[in-house]
Order: structure tokens, then C-alpha cells, then sequence
């Protein structure tokens, strides 16, 4: 029976629960929220083989040489370079050189991710900057939609390029539905063409935003009832080493002046989606934004660089600089750069988190003091988030009470038992000190899958931290989105592809709990009518072990015995039921295994007399419920 005692009110429930934590991992940004369609658009990749696998990537990746389309004459052999000689801006050094040598139709065609989703009827902006040289011939530029197969889907012309960068754009309206699509640009005459930052956005984006993002991932995240946006990381924000670091300046303005980074998770970001469009979708949502900063401290697992103590002046002038950008009036310095966006008015933002998951050192220490003292005396009004660290230990958490942040970040990847074991963490927290804030965790079941299991034991936490939602402030799930294919980390709340979301169980539970949030949280108990027999306990008893052979007999649970028809095995030799030891801990396959038998009591004693031969590596046994 439970009790809910209505008159006893014990805590207000935190307003900033719950939220969101968005990071660039699995294809999050470029290929997935932000709705680009083109892959390298403006033949900025190059390959990362210095710190990953991943040695594909080139200044051409994901571009070849147009091929001739369907009942179309008049194509010409041509050759593609990529060049940075006379380049459209000192950010964006790289553009692609097409050249001819008779003349004839040419020019060049993206694949786009996984090949370019198009939809029939829809319309797609096509911007491209463009220019010729040493050029014969009149023609425009001819812009089309193709099928592998070379069936033209949609086309666009635009006029003839001069022999300076210019912008052109316009609109394509696809005529057919496909998930493979590419986007060619060509033209006719004798000479180069040169081309960057090509362009094709769906015009469907969510709430119809230029430059926008991916209109049915960010109603995923709107159908969360979101109160705040955690970003841009993660790791990606102090980077594989300081050079790599989140530069939120390079991420804002024209996005042909914006400065491309790689991504410490091995792939390229764009900045197309920057610091605007996410304070942008801050305010669509209406969440807080809570921008993550670094602190001239490297990624406590990759890299154990700092920013030398006499030179972090610039850094935290940057951290400066991004509240101005997000709150300074129109005619400051970086409030001028969001005005000139198309936003005037101030973002509003409240929270700076200071530093990611930081490793205890003392040259942490050390300067994570400086950017808060900068903060406060230059902003008294922004509350900062600190970091605590990742797992259970805190070990920061005295450095943040001395600093007097607002809360502490921490955050937590473990098994669902640890969830399940740490509903009562928060009971006994000393309310003296910064609130908290749990700003990556999720429940990782074996092999990382999403499962039901996983998602219980987080909803079982969530209790845990409505009882203590005075000390509790803000939680989000980690990571949000894996995008198919293209995923370094599991398990996700979100998965997609070009045309498919994803809702996973986890994901309803944040939906759950955020939807059904109270105001206050009222006293309760639980009474435990026992009847005869108690079922206090239905489950499963699982036995495994690795290269060997079992043979049972004699099982009992709690004296009873077992009559092991009643198992789910085969014969004498009990095999593999995987259905339940799915849920064990173990690493590889087990060869041999039972399991399933319900029972109930209060206390469980299972006997089993076995008899192991040739066995080498362990022996499991496990109860579940
Ligand atoms: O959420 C994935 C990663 O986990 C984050 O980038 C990092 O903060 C944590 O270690």
C-alpha cells in the first residue's frame, strides 16, 4: 500500500528539472540537428589519422566529378582539385577548382551523409559562391538533384559565375522521393569552375529557420518539455588537446566566415550549428541555456595539457565575451554580432558552466578560481555551474564549495544496479553546500544496449532526486542523439537516420517524469501487506560459465525443490538460454546456462549441486527479478 500524505509537503520541486544535454558525438550536429544536406561543404576535411582511425577524410571527401545525367549529351572529361590560393575568406581556406580543357557541360556532385534525403514537392535552399577562370563560354550554373542511376529529381540554374567569389542562391523543388540522392552543379564552356561553401538546406526546418535544424529531431526534443540546454559538451568542449577546444567565436556570424574544428570524436564540425542557432533553440524551446566553457584545462583523459597560468587572460576574456554576446546590449562589441544575426534582443542567458568533468589536479585548481572570479565581478548576476568530475567520488566538490558556484556538475555512467542502489545518494547531502546538478549520467546494460532495465533503474533515480529536489537542481541524460552508422558511443536517448526517429525507453522515462513533474513533493510511505505465500520476489535463477560443461542437480530454492522440467533447457546438458542471461554481466557468450524458474519469499536460499568438467574460466550464478 502507499501512502501519500497530501498535508506534509517536504521539498519544492527544482523548476529547472529536467533537461537536456546536447554534444556533437555520433553525427549529432553536422548530420544530424543541423539540417545541412552537402558533407564538406566547403572542402575544409582532412584526414584525422593522428588521433583516429579515421584516415578517409580528404579536402574532396564526399565529392566527385559530375556524371552525366540521364539523356543528357554534352558532358566533357574534367579534373577536380582542391586549392587554397585565392580563397573566399581567411576562415574558410579550401575550395574546390574544376577544371575543363575543351569545352563541353562539367562540374562536380556531392553524395551528402549516407546520400541526400529528398522528399517530392519539397523545396531545398541552394546557396553556393562561385567564380570562373581563364573561361570560355556564356553558361550558367546548372544546379540538379540526381538519382545514383543519374534521373534528374529537381533542377535549379543560376547565372554565369564572374571572376570573383560571388554568392548565388535559389530554390529547388524536388520531384520525387528518395534517400540517395546527390546534388550536382555544373555549367557549359572551357576553362575552371570554382566553387565553396555549397549549400542545400530543406526549407522545412523547425519553425521554418534559415540555417536551421532538423524539424523532426528538435520535436523529439520539445515532446521532452525541456527546462535547460546543456552544450555544446562534453569533451568536444576542451577538445583532444587545447588547440582542439570548443571556440564558440569561430561558431557565430556568416557561416562562410565561420571557422571550422575537428571533433574530438573523430569527424569534422562545421560550426554551422553554432552558439546562435543554439541560444536560438534555446528560446524556441523555451529552455535555459547553460553554455559549457573551458577552462584552459585539457581533457582530463586524452590530454594533460594546460594553459600555462601567465597566458589565460584570453580564455577567460572569451568566456567573457560570450555572456556579451548572449545578454550585451545591440551596440556592445559581441551583442553587435548577434544583432547583425537577427537578434537584437538579449538571450537571457543565467548560467555559465565553467569547465567539463574535470580531473582532479591541482593545476584545475588553480584556474578554475581565475574564471569564476572574472565572472562574478564582471557579471554578478550569472550564476556559475561548477564541475565535480565524472563517477561517484565528488572529488571536487570541496573546490566548488569554496567557490561558492551555484551547483555542481556531476556525472554518472554505470550499471542500472548502481542506479537502482543510489535512489537514497542525495538523502543525506549536506544542504550547506552548492546544489547539484547532474548533467550527463545514464544506466549502462550490458553490452550498452537501451533496455528496459536500464531505463527502470534510471526512473528509480529520478525518484531518488525528486525527494531531494531542494539540493538537486538540473539532470539531463548523456548522450542525446546516435545517428545510424555513425555512433562512438552507446547507449543514446535518441536514435535517427536521414528519415527515422528513434524514441528509446530511456527517452520516455525523461518524457515521464518531466511531463509529470509536481510542485512540491509530498511525504509517503510504503506498506508491505505480506500474504500467503509473500511474493516478495518473482525471478529467475541464471547459472553460466565459459568453455566447459555443467551438469545439475539437486537445485532447491529455499529447501524447495526444483523440478528443473520446469527450466528452460534441453536434455540433461542445460544450454544457453538467452533470453535471461542477456542480463548478466558477463562478457562473452556463456556456453552453457539455465535459468527461469518463478518463486516467491521472503529470503532465497538456491542450492545446486554441480558438477563442472573441463572448465577454466568461472562460474556465474545469478538471481534476478
Ligand atoms: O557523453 C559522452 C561523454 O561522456 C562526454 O563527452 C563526456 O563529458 C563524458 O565523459
Amino acid at each position: 500500500k502507499v501512502n501519500v500524505h497530501a498535508d506534509q509537503p517536504t521539498v519544492e520541486i527544482s523548476p529547472h528539472l529536467y533537461g537536456l544535454f546536447f554534444e556533437d558525438i555520433n553525427d549529432a550536429a553536422d548530420g544530424g540537428l543541423y539540417a545541412e544536406l552537402i558533407q564538406n561543404r566547403s572542402f575544409e576535411y582532412f584526414s584525422l589519422k593522428d588521433t583516429h582511425p579515421r584516415t578517409e577524410f580528404h579536402p574532396l571527401y564526399a565529392w566527385q566529378i559530375a556524371s552525366s545525367p540521364k539523356n543528357h549529351d554534352g558532358f566533357v572529361d574534367a579534373t577536380m582539385q582542391v586549392h587554397d590560393e585565392s580563397p573566399l575568406n581567411s576562415n574558410n581556406t579550401h575550395y574546390v577548382s574544376v577544371t575543363a580543357d575543351q569545352p563541353g557541360t562539367f562540374g562536380t556532385q556531392n553524395l551528402g551523409l549516407d546520400g541526400i534525403r529528398i522528399d517530392q514537392s519539397a523545396k531545398y535552399d541552394v546557396s553556393l559562391y562561385a567564380r570562373v577562370d581563364d573561361w570560355q563560354g556564356a553558361a550558367p550554373l546548372t544546379v540538379r538533384l540526381l538519382s545514383p542511376d543519374g534521373d534528374v529529381c529537381g533542377t535549379l540554374e543560376l547565372p554565369r559565375p564572374g571572376s570573383t567569389w560571388q554568392k548565388f542562391d535559389g530554390v529547388l523543388t524536388a520531384n520525387e522521393t528518395r534517400d540517395d540522392a546527390r546534388l550536382q552543379i555544373t555549367t557549359n564552356g572551357r576553362g575552371t569552375l570554382d566553387l565553396d561553401m555549397v549549400s542545400l538546406f530543406p526549407q522545412q526546418t523547425f519553425n521554418g529557420r534559415k540555417n536551421g535544424l532538423r524539424k523532426d529531431l528538435v520535436e523529439a526534443l520539445r515532446d521532452l518539455n525541456p527546462q535547460f540546454l546543456r552544450f555544446p559538451g562534453g569533451c568536444i568542449t576542451h577538445g583532444w588537446g587545447l588547440d582542439n577546444r570548443y571556440r564558440w567565436k569561430d561558431s557565430v556570424g556568416d557561416v562562410a566566415q565561420r571557422k571550422p574544428n575537428w571533433n574530438l570524436w573523430g569527424y569534422h564540425q562545421t560550426y554551422g550549428l553554432g552558439y546562435f542557432e543554439y541560444f536560438q533553440l534555446c528560446e524556441d524551446l523555451d529552455m535555459a541555456p547553460l553554455p559549457v566553457v573551458p577552462i584552459g584545462v585539457g581533457c582530463g583523459f586524452r590530454c594533460t595539457e594546460f594553459v600555462p597560468m601567465d597566458e589565460l587572460g584570453p580564455h577567460v576574456q572569451d568566456a567573457l565575451d560570450l555572456i556579451e554576446f548572449a545578454n550585451g546590449p545591440a551596440d556592445s562589441t559581441w551583442g553587435s554580432v548577434r544583432a547583425e544575426m537577427g537578434h537584437p534582443e538579449p538571450f537571457g542567458l543565467e548560467f555559465v558552466c565553467l569547465g567539463n568533468e574535470e580531473h582532479d589536479t591541482p593545476d584545475m585548481r588553480q584556474r578554475f578560481p581565475v574564471f569564476a572570479e572574472a565572472i562574478r565581478k564582471a557579471y554578478p548576476e550569472i550564476k556559475i555551474i561548477g564541475t565535480s568530475g565524472l563517477g561517484t567520488g565528488i572529488p571536487i566538490y570541496d573546490l566548488m564549495t569554496k567557490e561558492k558556484v551555484y551547483s555542481s556538475d556531476e556525472h554518472y555512467y554505470m550499471s542500472p544496479r548502481w542506479f537502482f542502489d543510489n535512489v537514497n545518494r542525495f538523502d543525506s547531502f549536506d544542504r550547506d553546500k552548492p546544489l547539484i546538478f547532474v548533467g550527463e549520467y545514464a544506466a549502462h546494460d550490458t553490452d550498452r544496449k537501451n533496455t528496459l532495465y536500464s531505463a527502470l533503474s534510471e526512473a528509480a533515480f529520478l525518484t531518488g532526486i525528486e525527494r531531494n529536489a531542494d539540493l538537486v537542481d538540473m539532470t539531463c541524460y548523456a548522450p542525446l542523439f546516435g545517428r545510424k552508422g555513425h555512433m562512438q558511443w552507446r547507449p543514446d536517448m535518441i536514435y535517427f537516420d536521414d528519415r527515422n526517429v528513434v524514441r528509446t525507453t530511456n527517452y520516455y522515462v525523461q518524457q515521464l517524469f518531466s511531463r509529470h513533474k509536481g510542485d512540491v513533493y509530498l511525504a509517503n510511505s510504503i506498506d508491505v501487506v505480506a500474504k500467503s505465500p509473500a511474493p516478495l520476489f518473482n525471478g529467475y535463477v541464471g547459472i553460466g560459465t565459459w568453455n566447459t560443461t555443467i551438469e545439475l542437480g539437486e537445485a532447491a530454492v529455499n529447501g524447495r525443490p526444483l523440478d528443473l522440467a520446469h527450466w528452460k533447457t534441453t536434455s540433461g546438458k542445460f544450454e544457453h538460454d538467452n533470453g535471461h542471461l542477456a542480463q548478466t554481466d558477463m562478457k562473452a557468450t556463456p556456453a552453457l546456462a539455465i535459468s527461469h524458474e518463478s518463486f516467491s519469499g521472503e529470503k532465497i536460499v538456491f542450492t545446486a549441486r554441480v558438477k563442472k568438467t573441463g572448465g577454466k574460466e568461472g562460474f556465474l550464478l545469478r538471481f534476478a527479478s
